[in-house]
Order: structure tokens, then sequence, then C-alpha cells
């Protein structure tokens, strides 16, 4: 690449990496963003929850805390971002549903709302007749609902492309190409390698390529593997649901998102099987035969998408945010399940640490040195 040398290079042009990209913008840094598909890996598959509390898991409280506090931040960061690329990004507030079906399911259901209660979280158990109530194109052989009146969702997909609008104007670079490597010289990272040759020096490296954060070439070890997850997408639903529903069918899990005024979402599958992008017969079956379990209105859908990514998983489900083990080179992978909810808080902490060297207190758990024990040098 020609012309002056960037403060900041991120590598990787989804949610994450273009977020942090236009934040670290807005506070006066010149910003490279390098991505040969920006937002066809892990964004192009979200569903769009930002559902800290039902995504709850047990001894994941460092991680609700910060999903929380991201899930806080969504309502300005929407609108800040709707602002800035004259896009709408398609904020849902309609809470989330989660029900069951068989004695077990309600089991887990009960576990789960107790598990709610004791960390103080707004979640309120309800009768079959009140969750459908509350959403009348479930089916009635539901057992019983667990209403969350604040995990919302958004339209990923429109998120990311007001993101590329937003970080145009705001300054930020996009260079169409490959990241093959993280250049790195006198034991600093120094920029980033592309495929075909090109190299895009800068003061520093931000590593957001999500699941292939640990795969590439000058980074140091990383706990980074990737969790494969199967997305079906809908025409059709208008007016089928208010919000999220999410179910347990008989020990199965499935979420039903509505976005766009008459699209739905039906997720996921969580796969252990590398790089595996295959749409499988029995993953699309699972998906739908659980969805219309739940709304029997689903079988009328059209199904317009099934695609598989690969969510970053990381050993405690959290993300890596903050400096590494590598002088220069910065993380903001590893969000798994988690990475549009954790977008904004994400992008925040980024652009601190990139415009002043703080890392804020709040990402301070999810430095990549908690693994340290775990991740031999190289
Ligand atoms: N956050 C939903 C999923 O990863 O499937």
């Amino acid at each position: 690449m020609t012309g002056p040398t960037p403060d900041v290079v991120v590598a990787g042009g989804g949610l994450i990496g273009l977020s942090l990209a236009w934040r670290a913008a807005q506070r006066g840094l010149s910003v490279t963003v390098v991505d040969d598909a920006p937002g066809n890996g892990a964004s192009a598959a979200a569903a769009g929850m930002l559902a800290p509390v039902t995504e709850a898991g047990y001894g994941e409280d460092a991680l609700l805390r910060l999903g929380l506090a991201s899930l806080a931040r969504w309502p300005t960061f929407a609108a800040e971002l709707e602002q800035a690329s004259g896009l709408p990004v398609g904020l849902r507030t309609a809470g989330t549903l989660v029900v069951g079906f068989d004695d077990d399911d309600m089991r887990e259901l009960d576990a789960l709302h107790a598990f709610q209660q004791e960390l103080g979280l707004n979640a309120e158990r309800l009768t079959p007749r009140a969750a459908r109530r509350h959403e009348p194109s479930l089916t009635p052989r539901v057992r019983g609902g667990l209403l969350v009146t604040g995990d919302h969702s958004v339209d990923g997909r429109a998120v990311h492309t007001a993101l590329l609008a937003a970080a145009a104007s705001a300054g930020v670079q996009l260079v169409s190409g490959r990241v093959d490597a993280v250049l790195v010289d006198g034991g600093r990272a120094t920029g980033l390698q592309l495929a075909g040759g090109g190299t895009v020096p800068a003061g520093t490296v931000v590593l957001a390529l999500g699941a292939h954060s640990a795969a590439l070439p000058g980074v140091p070890p990383l706990p980074v593997r990737p969790v494969k997850g199967q997305i079906l997408r809908l025409a059709g639903a208008a007016g089928l649901l208010d919000g999220t529903v999410r179910a347990l069918v008989r020990g199965r899990r499935v979420y039903l998102v509505p976005y766009a005024g008459n699209r739905l979402i039906v997720g996921a599958t969580t796969e252990d099987r590398g790089f595996d992008a295959t749409v499988t017969a029995g993953g699309v079956h699972d998906l739908l035969h659980d969805a219309i379990d739940v709304v029997p209105g689903v079988t009328e859908l059209e199904l317009v998408e099934a695609l598989a990514r690969w969510r970053p998983g990381t050993a405690d489900n959290a993300p890596l945010l903050g400096p590494s083990r590598l002088p220069g080179l910065v993380l903001a992978t590893g969000h798994h399940r988690n990475g549009v909810l954790l977008t904004p808080v994400t992008s925040e902490v980024l652009a601190e640490l990139l415009a002043t060297g703080r890392l804020p207190e709040l990402a301070a758990p999810f430095t990549s040195d908690r693994f340290e024990q775990e991740m031999p040098c190289r």
C-alpha cells in the first residue's frame, strides 16, 4: 500500500473490526481495515440476538456483566450508527421468550430461572396460556415459558452495511485483500502481509478475524477455535412473532428471531467440525423440524437461505480483548456466541485503548493473559 502509514490497521472487516475502526477513527486515529469479503464471516450468519440473560451460562459472571454493559449501550450505538450512515439497523426491543416442551425442558427452564433470579436478572416465569398470549403463534403444546423483556435483537447484516458507510464517512480506509500474516519486526507487530504480495504497515495491528484469528502466521498462539453454526433465513413471516423465541424442544435448542418486517432467522447448530462450511441435510432438518414444533406457522414460510459459518470459540466462551503478548498487536476476537451483542462495548474499549494506551477496567477480565498457562510460546 502506498500513502502515509496509518495509526491502526485492522485485520477483519466484520462487525467487530469495522465497529472498532469506526470508533477509533472518531477518536482522531487514521485507520485501515483489510478484508477480502467484509461481513462474509460470522457476521453473515449471526442471528443478531442481544441476549446476555438468555445466553448466560453458569460460572460466566464476568461475561454476563460485559454482555449487560454492551446491551445497555446498544440503543445509543444503534441511534449513532443510523445517524452516521443514514441506514436503519433494525433494533427490536420486544424481548425474548424461552419455552419448553417436556419435563426435562421444564426442569432446565426452572433452573435457568433460578440462576437468573440469583443474579438479580429480570425474568418472569409464564404459564403456557400466558406464553401464548405473549406470542400467539406458539404451538399450544408448550409447557411454559420464561419471559426476559430486556433481551433484544438487531438485524446483524443491516448493522454491518451501516458500519461500512459510517466507517467510510469517518475516514476509515477499506482495503480489499486477504490477510496472509502479521508482519513482525524487532519483536513487534508492524503491519499486515496480504495475499498476492502487498503489505499494510501500521503503528498498531488489531486482530479481528473471528475464528480465523488463531491460524494467522505471526500471531502468538491464541485459544480460538471455529465452532460451526448452521442457520436458516425465511421470508413471509410478517406478524408471526413479536420478539425472539428460544426453545428447548425435548432437549434440543432452537431460536427464532424476526427481523426486517417479514423475515425470520432460525438457528443454530453448534458443531465442532473445524472450518467445515457444509450445510447439511441433518442440520437443516433439525432446525426446521424444531422451529415448526415451536411455531407451526413456520411451515408456510419461504426458505430463502441456509448458511454455515464459524463462531470464534474460546475455552471460557468469553472474548479476547486488548494487548497480546506480541507488542503492537491488539486483540478483538473470540466473541463466540456473542459477537453482535458485544459489538458496542468491544468497539468502545478498543478505541479507548488505541487512542490512549489504557484498556478500560470493564475489559480487564478479558485480556489474553488469562490463558497464558495453557498457550505455549511459538
Ligand atoms: N448467539 C447465537 C449463536 O451463536 O447461535
